[in-house]
């Protein structure tokens, strides 16, 4: 499959199936932000529970919290985002539409953005202006430049303001980490590729403070840890690479910085990113704000700035990926399905239940094993609309593991069917089962 057509379908799909719609469609959209519809909601809520599962809730040294997306802006003079977060823009003097100029395939005279999707051959571009991604806006019912605040471009800084209020309430001790998922807004001169790189989206990340000296240690263990996270999604480890950054690739902040990358259709591209900070953040808040930042150890009295790894994880790109690493088309019994072959731990319903005919008591049956689903807090769906076979192909296409099928036999000896999405295997099982059959897969398929 051509790789726009991947996208193509993917992108249908997703609103076909009320994963993913454009924001404010019936105005004609805005530009790069997306609504997540009912199944979307889900997957990306099992992306978020199982990052947060594994960062905070499995760990004794990391702590969640969540902070205001509104922040002091003296934040961001101090993080480095008021003067260093800016992005070259170039305009097209013929077409008026704006580049990145680091992101142009250029021609020989250096002017002319060969390659690039939405240039022409005849652009004609203007010189390179610095562009501040932050989106600006104001606290108050003044538009005077004392009330200007700053949508958060990134959450870390939430984390980095409160170091020593987690730290002492949760009697931590160095090492340990911040963790938090939350939204950031950029605005980005050239978004693109569905859900890849939007202006609104949402990030987990989590800061770990160590003493510095260990920082090189800690660094390699997670991005190793963050590594085996992205596996235990079930995504396929040939689309996973690691990417090191160059000294002009480095943000402002980071003396060492590793991608995780993942091959979508559009090519490798950053997924994930862990970060050497060093003292960066601490240091200039301590300076900004003119508040001391230092950890006191209460053992042995030593008191340092601590360093900082980050790693730091998109959860719609996240999302996408795994869309990307589950969609497959086949063919069954002679008929094309579209398939999403999702973990079950990630899959938005984990089973769908129907009655084969709406009558017999069929259908109160089939109501009754969704409720002791449901009872479990296993996501589980109803469906008695159309025959079996479109039933099971709009599960397929919402990445359902298993759908149950009460049929004529199950008024007789009790059992159902069970069809596995993957392997298309079909069962029976006693209707008390179900349940404890759909925990089980879910404990085998991770
Ligand atoms: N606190 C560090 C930081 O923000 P980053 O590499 O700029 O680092 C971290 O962002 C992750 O956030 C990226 O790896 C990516 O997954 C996600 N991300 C960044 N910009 C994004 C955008 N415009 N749209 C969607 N996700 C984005």
């Amino acid at each position: 499959m051509a790789e726009q057509d991947v996208m193509e379908k993917l992108v249908s799909l997703a609103k076909r199936r009320g994963f993913i719609f454009q924001s404010s469609e019936i105005y004609g959209g805005t530009g790069s932000v997306w609504d997540y519809g009912p199944l979307g909601i889900e997957l990306k809520r099992n992306v978020k529970e199982a990052w947060w599962s594994a960062m905070v809730h499995q760990r004794d040294d990391v702590k969640g919290m969540d902070a205001a997306i509104l922040m002091h802006p003296r934040v961001w003079e101090a993080s480095g985002h008021v003067a260093g977060f800016t992005d070259p823009l170039v305009e097209c003097k013929v077409c008026k539409k704006r580049f990145r100029e680091d992101a142009l395939a250029t021609s020989e005279c250096g002017r002319k953005p060969l390659l690039t999707p939405g240039a022409h051959e005849d652009c004609d571009l203007s010189q390179a202006r610095l562009f501040n991604l932050m989106f600006k806006t104001f606290m108050g019912p003044v538009e005077a430049d004392s009330a200007v605040v700053y949508l958060r471009p990134e959450t870390a800084q939430g984390s980095y303001v409160n170091f020593l209020n987690v730290q002492t309430a949760a009697r931590q001790k160095i090492p340990f980490g911040i963790a938090q998922i939350g939204k950031a807004f950029r605005n980005e001169i050239t978004p693109g590729n569905f859900i890849f790189r939007t202006r609104e989206f949402e990030q987990a990340e989590m800061q770990f403070f160590v003493e510095p000296g260990t920082d090189e240690e800690w660094f390699e263990r997670w991005l190793e840890e963050r590594h085996r996270w992205h596996l235990s999604l079930g995504v396929r480890a040939e689309n996973l690479r690691f990417h090191q950054h160059g000294p002009d690739e480095l943000a402002h902040y980071a003396k060492k910085a590793i991608d995780i990358q993942y091959q979508f259709p559009f090519g490798w591209k950053e997924l994930e990113g862990v970060h050497n900070r060093t003292d960066f953040d601490l240091r200039r808040h301590e300076e900004y704000s003119g508040k001391r930042l230092e950890y006191v150890d209460s053992g042995g009295g030593k008191r340092f700035l601590p360093y900082v790894v980050e790693t730091a994880v998109g959860v719609d790109r996240t999302v996408l990926m795994l869309l990307c690493d589950a969609y497959r088309e086949d063919v069954v019994e002679g008929e094309a399905r579209v398939v999403l072959a999702l973990a079950p731990r990630m899959a938005p319903i984990k089973a769908a239940v129907f009655p084969l005919m709406k009558k017999g008591g069929l259908p109160e049956i089939a109501r009754e094993i969704v409720d002791g689903l449901r009872k479990a807090s296993i996501p589980a769906f109803y469906d008695e609309a159309g025959s079996i076979g479109r039933r099971y192909r709009r599960q397929d296409e919402a990445g359902t593991p298993w759908c149950v099928t009460v049929d004529g036999q199950t008024t007789e000896d009790g059992t159902v069917t069970i069809r596995d999405r993957d392997s298309l295997e079909q069962l029976r099982v006693d209707r008390s089962r179900v349940r404890e059959w759909v925990l089980d897969g879910l404990d085998r398929g991770g």
